[in-house]
């Protein structure tokens, strides 16, 4: 379950303001600027942040100005994790209003409320991995009126992350797929166990032994590797994870460093009886992570 049940979209008045001739906010008239008109064409399955959104063709260029649909694909693909988070159910079609925006004549921007609620759900996950929210989804550049796309999924349901207090980077499911995807959206990644918990403010902060092996270096220095003594979950004083119960065995940590502090942004029992995580270790060896520049971004 890792997508929002097929979401419905909903253009408001669309009708009565195509009558308009000019419409100063909420449209982006694409051709002109582009030199090359704008096109409809079919999302690809590999465009997996938008394959599932409830439509099957997209404008190219995008609102985000991608051209082509490699360098959709590769900007999207950094966000899914987000959307797999489920911190808002319509945070997978206000990110495709932008990536892949529905086809009509003309492009059509979210709504601001839309894109408020999503953001007033999704910082505090964002946050807790180290990212602000982007000025890309910066919710006053969209439009608050008629013409604007919107779904009618927008109360947060109970039992989702951005009202319970879960830690989200305890969230991950445990099956190969979403680990290595996890993986790769890391900075690093680590095979060691853990000290001492311990809270530090708001953050919950793990502390490590001392023997630890580099599962992944990424942008880090071996030499580096030393020096992640701790390892933060960012707002987490009161949050919960399961995977530090009884949290005497080896763990896979991932993370990312953020404020010159080193977050925790996902975390496993190293548990090879467990087949899923056997079967993660088994094609992490081989494995050929996408080239994101980093996640969320
Ligand atoms: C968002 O955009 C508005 C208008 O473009 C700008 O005034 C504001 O500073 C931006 N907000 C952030 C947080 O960047
Ligand atoms: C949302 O829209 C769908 C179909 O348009 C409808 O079946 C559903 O009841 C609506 N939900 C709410 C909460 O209005």
């Amino acid at each position: 379950m890792q997508v929002p049940c097929p979401l419905r979209l909903v253009l408001a008045m669309l009708v009565p303001a195509l009558a308009m001739p000019d419409y100063d906010y909420g449209w982006k008239d694409l051709g002109p600027t582009y030199g090359r008109s704008p096109q409809c064409v079919d999302i690809p399955e590999d465009l997996r942040l938008c394959y599932t959104v409830g439509y099957h063709r997209m404008l190219l260029p995008n609102l985000l100005d991608h051209e082509t649909m490699a360098e959709v694909k590769q900007q999207a693909g950094s966000w899914v994790p987000l959307v797999h988070k489920q911190c808002h159910p319509s945070t997978q079609v206000l990110l495709c209003s932008l990536f892949a925006p529905v086809c009509l004549d003309r492009a059509v921007y979210p709504c601001r409320w839309l894109c408020q609620a999503v953001r007033d759900s999704c910082v505090p996950i964002m946050e807790a991995f180290g990212f602000p929210w982007p000025e890309m989804l910066n919710c006053s550049r969209f439009p608050e009126g008629d013409v604007c796309i919107s779904t009618n999924a927008t109360d947060t349901p109970p039992g989702t992350p951005g009202h319970v207090s879960i830690c989200p980077p305890c969230v991950d499911e445990e099956n190969a797929d979403s680990i290595l995807e996890h993986l790769c959206a890391s900075e690093f990644a680590i095979k060691s166990k853990i000290k001492k918990i311990k809270k530090d403010k708001n953050d919950k902060k793990l502390i490590l032994q001392r023997r630890k092996k580099a599962v992944k270096l990424g942008t880090l220095k071996k030499e580096e590797l030393k020096k992640i003594t701790e390892l933060y979950l960012k707002n987490g004083e009161n949050c919960d994870c399961k995977q530090l119960e009884n949290s005497g065995s080896q763990y896979l940590f991932m993370g990312r460093t953020a404020g010159g502090r080193y977050l925790l942004t996902g975390i496993h029992k190293w548990d090879k009886s467990n087949p899923e995580f056997k079967e993660t270790m088994k094609r992490m060896k081989n494995f050929k992570c996408p080239q994101y520049e980093s996640v969320f971004k």
